[in-house]
């Protein structure tokens, strides 16, 4: 049967901070998704990464649905509710629209969709971030889809040795979606090139050039371009299936061992390592650091198993020590050059108001 999945997910307030919703938020979304969803779904789970909550949810609607859409705004609104009643931080932040328009993005929340042709055992790693942006996914899945150094299946695998299409797209383009489809092998330097610019260009997609199936579908939305200012950052989620004609899923996992720099971390601003955690995690040290989780699901029928944290394993506890490091690394060097992001990033106005206001004091000397 064909199956579509589709994740869901905003920040509507949290306690203490940017840390984690509450347990009566989180309670309530999850409630009003299985009330409001009883004709409208196959399945949900509804999870929480930092400050946001994930609603995935499996039915037969197809992406870019309405009322899939409406369901997931609407729930979002019922933790709203909850948040303002308990005074949480940030209530309704990443709700941008007074009403809701037809479809949930560009409205706030981020979206990740994929509708396929179940197979006949169907794996997929639901990946969720907190404190980063979309392109934090950027070189784990470049690496895991396109460099054998990561995914040796790329030679082991014939299905795999075809390659595949990186469609990419340009996040700056705001009018309209900007994308370019890339292939792999053959054209891995011109990724390579959009890729190191990760506040820019972003892989929305990745499909098999062997079967055609959809392998990655990732939130591309830059809410600073929504907003037209600094409203938090655009925590992305991610959907990725695995095995068969896609890597394993411990191949999708390798490259997130680099814990490599992302843009974000405390008020969205800095540049900080990407550390990979247990389900429901919160954030700690700096607002951070960066954060990333991943729940592994069979999905048959549209029915969901269980999930596995992918994450919740001795190994990433060694990595994490390792990631730490680089955290505190980078950190000791407060404001000064990578450490933050450049001016153009820069989310919060105080910065580009400080520098108007100095302009005018420089003289030219003679
Ligand atoms: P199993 O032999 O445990 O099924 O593993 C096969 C595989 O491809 C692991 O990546
Ligand atoms: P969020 O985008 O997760 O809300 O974080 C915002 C922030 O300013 C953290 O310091
Ligand atoms: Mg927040
Ligand atoms: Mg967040």
């Amino acid at each position: 049967m064909k199956v579509t999945l589709s994740v869901l997910k905003a920040d509507v307030g949290s306690i203490g901070g940017h840390i984690k919703p509450s347990r009566a938020l989180f309670d309530e979304v999850k409630r009003f998704v299985k009330e409001a969803g009883k004709n409208l779904l196959i399945d949900s789970y509804v999870s929480s990464t930092g400050d946001d909550v994930a609603i995935l949810t499996t039915h037969e609607r197809g992406v870019n649905d309405e009322k899939i859409h409406k369901l997931a705004w609407d729930a979002f609104l019922a933790g709203t509710a909850v948040a303002k009643k308990q005074g949480l931080y940030g209530a309704g932040q990443d709700l941008l629209k007074d009403s809701f328009s037809g479809n949930i993005k560009g409205m706030g929340p981020a979206v990740a969709e994929m509708e396929f042709e179940e197979r006949p055992n169907e794996p997929f790693v639901f990946f969720a971030a907190d404190k980063t942006d979309p392109g934090a996914y950027n070189l784990p899945f470049y690496l895991a889809f396109a460099d054998p150094m990561f995914n040796s299946g790329l030679i082991l695998s014939t299905k795999m040795g075809k390659g595949f299409t990186f469609r990419i797209i340009d996040v700056a383009h705001t009018e309209k979606d900007r994308i370019i489809d890339l292939n792999t092998p053959e054209d891995i330097y011109e990724i390579a090139t959009l890729l190191r610019d990760g506040e820019r260009y972003v892989i929305e997609s990745i499909f098999s050039r062997s079967t055609g199936g959809h392998g990655v579908s990732v939130s591309t939305t830059r809410l600073h371009n929504i907003a037209g200012k600094y409203t938090g950052k655009d925590d992305p989620v991610a959907l990725v299936r695995v095995q068969g004609e896609f890597p394993a899923t411990g191949e999708v996992l390798a490259p997130f061992e680099i814990g490599h720099y992302v843009a974000g971390f405390m008020r969205g601003s800095h540049n900080g390592p990407l550390m990979p955690c247990p389900l429901n995690v919160t954030v700690s040290y700096f607002d951070g650091p960066p954060v990333v989780t991943g729940a592994a699901f069979c999905v048959h029928e549209g029915k969901l198993t269980e999930a596995a944290d992918v994450f919740d394993h001795p190994f990433w506890e060694h990595v994490r020590g390792k990631i730490s490091e680089k955290a505190t690394a980078i950190r000791r060097q407060g404001f000064s050059g990578p450490a933050m992001l450049p001016y153009s990033e820069l989310e919060y106005g105080g910065v580009v108001e400080k520098l108007t206001a100095l302009d005018k004091k420089f003289k030219l000397r003679d």
